[in-house]
This record gives C-alpha cells, sequence and structure tokens, in this order.
C-alpha cells in the first residue's frame, strides 16, 4: 500500500516544491498539503489540502489521524532575517512544531519525520572554510538557536524514544517556483527577478561575502535520498551538512552578467550583513556523500541558465 505524507508549511519556497515532487513519486492523493493559508491555484489544484497551524497539537493530530499520515515533512519556520524582528514569535513557531511532531513520533501515530535544519546553526566562532559536520556550534540568530536546540531534541527522540527522525543542514536556497521569505540568502533569488525586470540589483549583503548555496533540484534530491535511505546508513540524527556550491554577491552577479550584457549591481548592506558574516563560507559534507551517498549536481552556471530561462 502506499504511504500516506503529511507536508507542513507547503506552501513555502520548499514546500511547494517538495510537494510537487512527493506528489510526482507517490501519487497526488497520498501527499497531504498543509499551511497556514492557501498556496497559488497550480499547488492547490495539485492535491489534497488542508489549513493547518503546525503548532496547534489537536488540529495536527487531527489531520494526521484523519488520513492516515505515516510521514510528516515540517517545512514551516520563521527564517533568520524575519526572526531577527520577532524572537519570540519564532521560537514558538520553530520549536513548538518540531515538539508537536516529535511527539506525534513518539506516540508512534507517525513512523517517520524529516526536519530541516540549516547553515544557522554555525556561528562567528566556527571556522569559515569547509565547515566540519562536528565543529564549533555557537549561533548568533534566533533562528540559528532555534535550529541548533532543534537538532539537539532530535537526537534526543531518536535515542530515547527511538524516533526515526531524518535531517539535513540546508545552505541558501536558489528557485523560480515560490520565492523565499525572510532569510538572510534571500538575495541570491531576487537577483534573479530584478535582473529580468531591471537589469539592476541593490544587494543587501557587500561583496565578498560568500556563503553556501544550492539550486531546488538538488535540494529536494537530497530531501528524498535521506528519507528513503535505510536506517543503517542514517548515522547522524542531529542533521547532516550538505553541500553543493559557494559564491559571493559580486559571482552571482557576473554569471548573470554573461546572459544580460548590462546587468550592474549596487551593494547597501543592511543588517542581514550581520547574520551572513557569523555564517560559513563553504561547507564538508563528506558524512552526507558516504553515509547515503549525496551528490550534487547544479553549479552556478547551471543554477544561474535555469533561473533565467524559467523566469524571463
Ligand atoms: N536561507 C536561510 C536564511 O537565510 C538559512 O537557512 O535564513
Amino acid at each position: 500500500m502506499a504511504k500516506s505524507i503529511l507536508i507542513l508549511g507547503a506552501c513555502g519556497q520548499i514546500g511547494t516544491e517538495l510537494t510537487y515532487a512527493l506528489r510526482q513519486k507517490h501519487g497526488k492523493d497520498c501527499v497531504v498539503a498543509s499551511d497556514i493559508r492557501e498556496g497559488d491555484a497550480t499547488l492547490m489544484a495539485s492535491g489534497p489540502f488542508e489549513l493547518l497551524d503546525a503548532t496547534n497539537y489537536s488540529a495536527l493530530e487531527d489531520v494526521v489521524m484523519h488520513y492516515e499520515i505515516e510521514e510528516v515533512y515540517l517545512m514551516a519556520a520563521m527564517l533568520s532575517a524575519t526572526a531577527e524582528k520577532f524572537p519570540m514569535r519564532a521560537w514558538n513557531l520553530n520549536m513548538n512544531s518540531l515538539f508537536n511532531v516529535l511527539n506525534l513520533a513518539k506516540e508512534k501515530k507517525i513512523s517517520k519525520i524529516f526536519w530541516p535544519s540549516s547553515i544557522a546553526v554555525f556561528g562567528p566562532n566556527t571556522p569559515k572554510e569547509a565547515t566540519e559536520q562536528h565543529t564549533i556550534m555557537e549561533p548568533s540568530t534566533v533562528y540559528g538557536i532555534s535550529k541548533q536546540s532543534g537538532e539537539r531534541w532530535c537526537q534526543y527522540y531518536y535515542e530515547k524514544y527511538g524516533v526515526d527522525v531524518r535531517s539535513v543542514r540546508y545552505p541558501g536556497l536558489i528557485s523560480w517556483k515560490t520565492q523565499p521569505g525572510g532569510g538572510t540568502t534571500d538575495y541570491a533569488v531576487e537577483i534573479y527577478h530584478k535582473a529580468i525586470e531591471t537589469q539592476t540589483y541593490t544587494c543587501f549583503l557587500k561583496k565578498g561575502t560568500t556563503l553556501p548555496m544550492m539550486f531546488m533540484d538538488d535540494a529536494i534530491k537530497a530531501t528524498l535520498a535521506i528519507m528513503e535511505a535505510p536506517e543503517t546508513q542514517i548515522k547522524i540524527r542531529s542533521s547532516y551538512n550538505l553541500a553543493a556550491i559557494s559564491f559571493a554577491p559580486e559571482e552571482i552577479a557576473a554569471s548573470i552578467a554573461l546572459h544580460i550584457t548590462n546587468f550592474k549591481m549596487k551593494y547597501e548592506p543592511d543588517f542581514r550583513q550581520q547574520i551572513a558574516d557569523s555564517w560559513p563560507s563553504s561547507i564538508n559534507d563528506d558524512s552526507a556523500r558516504k553515509d547515503w551517498g549525496w551528490q550534487h549536481s547544479f553549479d552556478l552556471e547551471k543554477t544561474t541558465k535555469e533561473m533565467l530561462t524559467n523566469l524571463g
């Protein structure tokens, strides 16, 4: 029998594409999309949808029981830049939604969880280049603190209660189907929209701010791969480092300028610069590659081509 899957935060940047990918794989009726608001017409027409607040345990439990859900993908979260403005709201959303799914699994109401962590778990004292899986982790943002705490709780629930929870630390994600919201790496998506619309972009990070990034197709591939891997291959139960490419604003600008020759970029760094400065510039993801065969496919050039073709 096909398994039933629930996606929380299905209308966001990752949730949308994950919903399509899982529906293609398992059939549309097996994948229930949910969010606190409706998604666009294409998403809403693509299969079952529930309005659902991931912090509301009893509403979540009702949906899980009604659809006999086995797997939950928890994609609802407040990202780094917005979380700095609303610290307590971010903490409540990011932590309570996680506790709700972990507790559903502890009570054997669901059997498997995907929960994303982030490069934001690292902080200003973490070595910046090829950041190791196990290293100094002193996050300085509300979002990073919530993700690091979440990682500890995932490992705790795995060890104490046998909860099968799997996680990757996503880098900044670049995609064209749904815009990101409230992140520090969002500039790497905005830049393509503005390059097409006005041939100019004012970047909120300064030159030389190299950050780890990834094209969405790779992020979805990693998500499906870690969830499908046999349990014995998942050796890290906090969250796996995951990497593809790293670049600074001037490098993505140069890759766009190869296609849009009159493209111009200005720099006006704001409060997000400090967040970016606290994060690594590249990530060592050897464990993911070794344990469950992770491989990325998109470099910066291929990412730029995909973005400009699909948005243009
Ligand atoms: N893309 C996220 C952010 O910028 C990092 O996980 O907040």
